[in-house]
This record gives structure tokens, C-alpha cells and sequence, in this order.
């Protein structure tokens, strides 16, 4: 096939995506992202990276102003689905000068389509971003993220060039001027805590198999193991007998209210000792990789002093392969830094963690069709099952 063809084709395919079935358009988005990385000269590379930024934060300044509501709702009402300028700064607090700007760059990057001068109708991004939608918490948590990242290259020049450990002062404080951790500023902030929770519940963060369609939990754990986690290991095993409790920080057990009547739910942190002794298992999903080793191996050893011969302990988490990492799971540990200053581990970083906390490595549970290749590592969280180190 001809250049000119080639073209043609991919044109007409294109007018008609509409009509793709299974797995046909992520197979598709594939191929033509790696013929982009062929395609691209380093220096478009860059000039494509130094911009998405710019789209990111009109973007945001769009849903902050409530645009992409006000364009539904007003849309919705009139005769041809348009709404116009006028009729948007009526209801939005920005003057039409700073409005005009905006809707232009949200017309040039497809976001709204423009169908005479100052006259538009939402494009499919816009209307999956009014402010009720998960798009939306996920656009208000990541555009925040940029100003810590932008505050990387200062930070390292100004603390030294190595790996942040500390969670009270990381990135997250240096770029805030603050001294408050990540949690404590989302629990003061209720429009960026609202947004986290929401981005915490998207289906993205739970890939692959649950934890327990694969841990042998019937049989290895007579009693057992937060929240969502703990509800639906209840569903799978109804009649496990034992308590089922689920401890997090106050806040967070005052919003649980809708727990099945046999999970006690129980404030608690993890950092101060732990009030249920000799349980069969404790399990943390998601909780380690939100602290650096100096906090993890301070939570890890209050487990390790309240558990018992016969207690497990399992960490649910993802393991970041040795070589091959994939660029989402590289962007989920550089994200890990700047919120937290803490990281996505290796098993030998998971294993040395439980071993300096007094704790024993016993087995790394995956799904028996789970290959260790850095795809499979990146869709699909582990569970370690650690035993407490006598002698
Ligand atoms: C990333 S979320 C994971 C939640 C859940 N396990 C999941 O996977 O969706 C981390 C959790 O740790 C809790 N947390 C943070 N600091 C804590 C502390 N000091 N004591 C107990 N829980 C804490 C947060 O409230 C939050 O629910």
C-alpha cells in the first residue's frame, strides 16, 4: 500500500469509528499511538508534551467556572442544541473577553464544537465533564498535581538529588509551602478531598482479579479482612466464621454507613497501637504504597506486634517489575512521590520492608494465569502474605 493510500485509508476509518466492536478501538489506539512514536521527530515529541499541559488547565478552568454544565443545561433548552456567548457569561462569573478565550482553545482542541462565531454546542469531552462526573474529580485532582510537579526540579536542587522519605516533608509540603501531609490538606480542602475519594473509587484502580478470587482465603484464613474491600469478601464468603472489622481514621468510618450488619467498623490509626490482637489476618489494600519506608515500617510494626503464631498479614498492592516498566505504572510512582514522597515498590523492596519491620515474607499470591511480565504486574495488584518473625 501507498503512503497516499495508507492515508486514505486511515481517513476513512477515521468517518467511521463509530461502529467498532470489543476490543477493536483500545487495539486500534494502540496501533496508531506506536505508528505517532514512530512518526514523531524528538523535538515534535516535545512540543506535543510542552502543550497537553495548556489543554489540562483550560480544561480545568472550564469546569472550575462550571462551563460544561451551564453549555449541557443551556444546550439542552434551545432549538438547535447551540448556546452562545452572551447566554454563557450570563451565567458564569468570567467577563466575555476571558470567555471568548477560552471557548476558542476549547473549540481548537475539539473539546466543544464551534458552529458560527461565538456560537458552539458540546463536543463529546464536554459533556462528559459536568461537574458530577468522575472526568471531572479526576481533571480538578490531577490539574492540582501539576503544581507539584512543576516544583520537582526546585525541590531536588534545593534538598539534594535523592528519593524522598519523608511523607511530612516530600514535594507535596516543599511545593504548597505547608507542612501539612497530602491526607490533612485533602481533609481541610473539601473540593480537592471530593476529588480525590472520587478518582479513589474509579473502576481504573481495581484492574485484574479481586485479591481474594485468587488468595486462597477459604482455606487459609479460618477468620479474616476495608470499606468496599471488606464488603465484598463478605459477599464472597458469607459464611466464613469470625469478626469482620474495618478500621481507618474517624472521618472516613463516619462516612461509612452502609456496612452489612456483620462488619464492625472501628476508628483507628495505624500509627498509634493496634487494638485488635492475635487476628487471624489483617489486610491493607492500597495503604502501604501511599507511605516511603521511614512511615510504612512504622504502620508495619504495629501490625507486627498485635499479631499472633497463627495471624496473616496481607498487603494488596501492585509490584513494580525490576526492568520493562510500564510508562502507567512509571507515572503511578512518580505521582506516589509527589503526593506522599513514597513509591511504587519491587517484591524485593516489599520483601526488605517486611523483613526491617519484623516480619516474614511467606508467599506472593497472583492469579495462576499471571505471568510475571511487566503488562500483567501493571494490571493486576498482588497479595504478600506475611507471618510475624520469631527468634
Ligand atoms: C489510598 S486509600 C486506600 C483505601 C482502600 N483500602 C482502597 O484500596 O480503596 C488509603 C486509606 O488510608 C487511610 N489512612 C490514611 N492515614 C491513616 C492513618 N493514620 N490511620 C488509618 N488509616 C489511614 C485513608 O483514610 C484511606 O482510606
Amino acid at each position: 500500500m501507498s503512503i497516499a493510500e495508507s492515508i486514505e485509508s486511515i481517513n476513512t476509518l477515521a468517518g467511521n469509528v463509530s461502529g467498532l466492536k470489543g476490543n477493536e478501538r483500545q487495539d486500534l489506539l494502540q496501533a496508531c499511538e506506536k505508528l505517532r512514536d514512530k512518526l514523531e521527530k524528538p523535538s515534535d515529541t516535545i512540543v506535543r508534551l510542552a502543550f497537553s499541559g495548556h489543554q489540562l488547565v483550560v480544561l480545568r478552568l472550564a469546569a472550575d467556572l462550571k462551563l460544561f454544565d451551564v453549555m449541557a443545561l443551556e444546550a439542552g433548552q434551545s432549538l438547535d442544541g447551540s448556546v452562545n456567548l452572551h447566554a454563557l457569561a450570563e451565567k458564569t462569573p468570567a467577563e466575555p473577553l476571558l470567555l471568548t478565550r477560552i471557548m476558542r482553545f476549547l473549540a481548537a482542541m475539539g473539546a466543544v464544537h464551534e458552529i458560527r462565531p461565538q456560537v458552539y454546542s458540546p463536543a463529546p469531552l464536554a459533556a462528559d465533564l459536568v461537574s458530577s462526573s468522575p472526568l471531572s474529580a479526576a481533571l480538578i485532582h490531577c490539574t492540582h498535581f501539576m503544581s507539584v510537579l512543576s516544583k520537582l526540579p526546585e525541590y531536588f536542587n534545593e534538598k539534594g538529588w535523592k528519593s524522598p522519605h519523608d511523607a511530612h516533608d516530600g514535594p507535596f509540603q516543599f511545593a504548597l509551602g505547608s507542612s501539612q501531609h497530602y491526607f490533612e490538606f485533602l481533609s481541610s480542602n473539601p473540593y480537592y478531598g471530593q476529588a480525590f475519594n472520587t478518582v479513589m473509587a474509579m473502576p481504573f484502580r481495581r484492574r485484574g482479579k479481586n485479591w481474594f478470587e485468587f488468595y486462597p482465603a477459604a482455606e487459609r484464613l479460618l477468620v479474616s479482612s476495608a470499606g468496599e474491600d471488606l464488603r465484598m469478601f463478605h459477599e464472597r464468603f458469607p459464611d466464613l466464621p469470625g469478626k469482620l472489622v474495618l478500621q481507618d481514621l474517624a472521618p472516613v468510618i463516619d462516612s461509612a454507613t452502609a456496612l452489612p450488619e456483620r462488619i464492625e467498623s472501628q476508628s483507628y490509626d495505624f500509627f498509634q497501637e493496634q487494638p485488635i490482637k492475635h487476628a487471624k489476618a489483617y489486610f491493607m489494600r492500597t495503604v502501604l504504597h501511599d507511605w516511603p519506608d521511614q512511615q510504612a515500617e512504622k504502620i508495619l510494626r504495629r501490625v507486627c506486634d498485635a499479631m499472633g503464631p497463627n495471624s496473616v498479614l496481607l498487603i494488596n498492592e501492585l509490584i513494580l517489575p525490576e526492568a520493562g516498566v510500564l510508562l502507567s505504572s512509571a507515572l503511578g510512582d512518580i505521582q506516589m512521590m509527589g503526593s506522599f514522597a513514597s513509591l511504587e515498590r519491587t517484591e524485593a523492596q516489599w520483601k526488605q520492608l517486611l523483613q526491617n519491620a519484623g516480619l516474614e515474607l511467606v508467599h506472593v499470591w497472583l492469579p495462576q494465569d499471571c505471568e510475571k511480565t511487566p503488562e500483567a504486574l501493571a494490571n493486576q495488584a498482588a497479595v504478600f502474605e506475611a507471618r510475624r518473625r520469631y527468634g
